[in-house]
């Protein structure tokens, strides 16, 4: 196979959804049809559970899960298809907004029955601001959900994007028989009463044919015929080049427990979902097909044994071909990194793989050379962009519990805010550190790491933080006066890079009134 085609045969996406919609079901329905794996029951969900356990506790054992679901790898027909993980907990929304970087396209699944959830909408946001394209895959047809157009205008009016059905459900919840082929006139039906098994694919000549009032019953054969007709009218036809521009989405109905409506999506999605595209860096655009590797890191998992600190990273590819043993160049640290196991993930099974090309992820066994953003080339000095730092939600200040173990905590802290667990500031005025998260479960997870992985312990204090922008001014004098006048509630973070901590949305108006030289990130890439 040429380097072109093993390029074009990659489909690198991420499957999101609402806690409980059907994300863990439907990963593992298309591993089982891609035949990656061989029973049900073999992913685990990545879901928090709230149990006896303490949260912590089950983070300890979600960390574990989701090293070995990061990314599930399988082949299907000629395509080589990359699933990769998204935490199933809001709290770790900034991880599931760096893995969107890495994909080139999203399956989001939608409950029937719950519609439009607060999840579905935030992570769509993302997906929009990137112009990512979207498929819908609407779950639980088997219940008892809203009307099917009622949750195509939902999803058009909440989420702001046009849609366009590909099946079509017959009869819903308890009568539901099965989906029609809006494309392919087809009609994919149930057997029997129990909606567990699917009957084989049937070949019907057009929406008018008797075969259909044969096999659903007239009723339904009605029905059908005038929502075939309503779609029609309503939907323009499915135009690929809108949806690979991320601007209409296709959408497909089925029931991920009971194995229906998959095969449709998963044969859509191989055909029409984007192959790897070209990268933004700050040097310019990288193409795929750039014969020079290059790659980008977004993730890092610390290991699972408390005995060996090394971790993993993983890398997106993003051009060129990624070959074991040789050296290649992270950006950042101005260092030649040589990678002799790196990890590949075709569902459970690891393996050291000799070469890896665009789209694909794979896991670099890192000693502490790698933060989440670092690119990684043969040479060339270049860091790719879209994988940003936002301003937290919430702040506390780190305070050290044993003086003893000074160095621990500092070590502690640096590690885990690498790994993208949370953000580190360092006020101006006193060297004083202070942690921003998305979520409180990051705090239990900090100290029980610090505790337990390197015998620091440290206590958050309450700081009265609205949020920490990003500052910069094209004239640097009036940067600096800035910071002058606001020394007290200045920071830097991680990368020296200069910080406002605004202690309330009225302060933070009045620099901006003061100041109109200066600009506020919420981001730290701008
Ligand atoms: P998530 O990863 O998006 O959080 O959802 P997950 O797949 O874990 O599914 C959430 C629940 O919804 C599970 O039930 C799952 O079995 C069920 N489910 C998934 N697809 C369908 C479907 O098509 N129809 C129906 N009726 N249910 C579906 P659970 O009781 O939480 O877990 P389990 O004990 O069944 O595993």
């Amino acid at each position: 196979m040429t380097f072109t085609e093993e390029i074009k045969r990659r489909r690198t996406f991420a499957i999101i959804a609402h806690p409980d919609a059907g994300k863990t079901t439907l990963t593992e329905k298309l591993l089982l049809f891609g035949g990656a794996i061989q029973t049900a029951g073999a992913v685990k969900s990545n879901k928090i559970k709230k149990s006896t356990t303490s949260d912590f506790m089950e983070i300890e054992k979600q960390r574990g899960i989701s090293v070995s679901t990061s990314v599930m790898a399988f082949d299907y027909k000629n395509y080589k298809v990359n699933i990769l993980d998204t935490p199933g907990h809001e709290d770790f929304a900034e991880d599931t907004y760096r893995t969107l970087s890495a994909v080139d396209s999203v399956i989001m699944v939608i409950d029937c029955v719950k519609g439009v959830e607060p999840q579905t909408r935030k992570l769509l946001e993302v997906c929009r601001m990137r112009n990512t394209p979207v498929i819908v895959f609407i779950n639980k047809l088997d219940r008892e959900g809203q009307n099917a157009f009622d949750l195509l205008d939902e999803i058009e009016k909440e989420l702001k994007i046009k849609v366009r059905p590909m099946t079509w459900p017959i009869g819903i919840g308890k009568s539901f028989k099965g989906v029609y082929n809006l494309t392919q006139s087809s009609l994919n039906l149930f057997e029997g009463d129990n909606k567990t098994t699917l009957g084989e694919t049937i070949t019907i000549k057009d929406i008018n044919d008797p075969l259909i009032d044969k096999r659903v019953g007239s009723d339904f054969a009605t029905q059908l015929r005038e929502d075939v007709d309503l779609i029609d009218g309503v939907y323009d036809e499915l135009n690929v080049q809108k949806y690979l521009d991320g601007q209409i989405s296709p959408v497909f109905f089925g029931s991920a427990v009971n194995n229906f409506g998959i095969h449709e999506l998963l044969d859509c999605f191989v055909e029409i979902a984007p192959f790897p595209k070209e990268r933004d860096t700050d040097n310019g655009i990288i193409a795929p097909e750039n014969p020079k590797f290059s790659g980008f890191i977004f993730k890092i998992h610390a290991n699972l044994d408390p005995k060996h600190r090394d971790r993993i990273a993983f890398l997106r590819i993003c051009s060129g071909k990624f070959e074991r043993n040789k050296y290649y160049f992270n950006v950042r640290e101005k260092k030649e990194l040589r990678f002799s196991n790196p990890t590949a993930f075709m569902a459970q099974q690891k393996s050291v793989i000799d070469e890896a090309f665009p789209g694909d992820v794979i896991g670099l066994y890192d000693a502490g050379n790698f933060k989440i953003g670092d690119s990684l080339t043969e040479g060339a000095s270049f860091q790719f962009k879209g994988i940003p730092s936002f301003s937290p939600e919430l702040f506390r200040y780190v305070t050290n519990m044993d003086p003893m173990k000074t160095k621990q905590l500092q070590k502690g802290l640096e590690q885990l805010t690498d790994e993208g667990v949370a953000q580190l500031f360092t006020k101006k005025v006193d060297g004083r550190k202070v942690i921003g998260t998305v979520g409180a479960l990051q705090f239990e997870v900090i100290q029980h790491r610090l505790k337990s992985e390197y015998n620091a312990s440290a206590s958050f204090d309450q700081i009265n933080l609205y949020k920490a922008l990003w500052i910069s001014s094209t004239d640097k004098k009036k940067l600096d006066a800035f910071m002058q006048d606001r020394n007290a509630h200045i920071a830097f973070d991680k990368e020296e890079r200069p910080v406002f901590l605004a202690e309330s949305p009225w302060l933070l108006q009045m620099a901006q009134e003061k100041f109109p030289d200066i600009q506020f990130h919420l981001k730290s890439e701008f």
